[in-house]
């Protein structure tokens, strides 16, 4: 088996939109302020909508984009950091709700890293002939670990869920999905915490902002050369949406020539695991990419862990 390549992406938010200003009336902070530290303006948030409600959406959606059917699905991955329920897993239930029979079905959390994590353990599944056509998943309901009277973390989080057909490809055929590059600072795990049974996240900011804007372009620049393409000839840049202000700076570090890069953080704030998939998807349905454009994914965060790899524009 040559490799795997993602068919088709999809996704969903929650359709009650929190801005800046709605936020202005909860916590002594202000538009200004957001937009010029974080970079965004708006945020979804689930009200009735379970992580499972906003997996299935997202993942209905790809389906139907890919052509494909749920029967045709025999491995189900989503990532997530934000699921209250261990048993079923979010997957079990998502194939559930779908319709997939039988399928291998299990959770990744490596929070904001989730995505990149989830989609290479899909490749390297179908690579080892333990899988023919997953669904990769990235889902959150972050607002259940928001503190609403926090300023520092309630402007920044949101909810949403993208996904990722990917499937076998033939064996003489470019691999669609490139070698991942992943790892993690565990030392530095306090920077992000989500602990307790009803979990309320607190980060460092400014730690996790350091190690984002200086430690993460080699690494993205690796996966970049696993791949064997220069980051001057990407198409697409995706990396997990946290801060406008780190987007840019791993952008500028990495020389990217005419690539489009996702800045969904501005509509949809940081929605961890969920963000890429998110974001990617959004780019391929306003036709900004195209089949076959090289782009890479970058997803890091806490842990604080990291993950990208290149892959080829469905
Ligand atoms: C969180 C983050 C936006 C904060 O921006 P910052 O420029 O580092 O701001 P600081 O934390 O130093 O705070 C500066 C001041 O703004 C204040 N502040 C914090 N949140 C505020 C808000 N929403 N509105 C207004 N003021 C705020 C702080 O209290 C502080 O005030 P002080 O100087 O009087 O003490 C930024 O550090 C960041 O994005 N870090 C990376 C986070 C990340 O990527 N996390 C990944 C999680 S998966």
């Amino acid at each position: 088996m040559s490799g795997s390549r993602i068919v088709a992406l999809g996704h969903y938010q929650p359709p009650k939109v929190l801005s800046n200003d709605d936020l202005a009336a909860l916590v002594d902070t202000d538009d200004e302020w957001i937009r010029t530290r974080v970079g965004i303006r708006t945020r979804h948030i689930a009200e009735g909508e379970t992580l499972v409600d906003l997996a299935a959406e997202a993942a209905q959606k790809a389906l139907a984009n890919s052509g494909r059917t749920a029967e045709e699905i025999d491995l189900v991955v989503v990532a997530t950091c934000t699921a209250i329920e261990r048993s079923p897993n979010t997957a079990a239930a998502v194939a559930a709700r779908l319709g997939v029979r039988s399928p291998a079905a299990y959770d990744i959390n490596t929070v904001c890293s989730g995505f990149s994590y989830a989609l290479a353990t899909a490749d390297h599944a179908i690579r080892a002939g333990a899988a023919r056509r997953a669904l990769v998943i990235g889902a959150e309901r972050m607002s259940d670990t928001l503190d609403w009277t926090d300023r520092s973390t309630c402007v920044i989080f949101g909810d949403g869920a993208g996904a990722a057909v990917v499937e076998a490809q033939e064996d003489d055929a470019e691999p669609g999905i490139g070698p991942v590059v992943w790892g993690s600072e565990p030392e530095k795990g306090d920077a992000v915490v989500i602990t307790g049974w009803d979990p309320v996240i607190s980060q460092k900011g400014q730690s996790v902002f350091r190690w984002a804007t200086t430690q993460l372009a080699p690494l993205a620049r690796e996966a970049c050369e696993r791949a064997g393409i220069d980051p001057a000839e990407l198409k697409g840049f995706v990396p997990h949406q946290a801060n406008l202000r780190i987007i840019d700076a791993i952008a500028k570090k990495l020389g990217l020539a005419d690539a489009v890069v996702a800045r969904d953080v501005v509509d949809s704030g940081n929605t961890s695991a969920a963000s890429i998939p998110l974001a990617f998807s959004k780019l391929v349905e306003r036709g900004e990419l195209s089949p076959g454009d090289p782009v890479l994914l970058f997803g890091f965060g806490g842990g604080l862990a990291y993950a990208g790899q290149v892959v080829r524009c469905p």
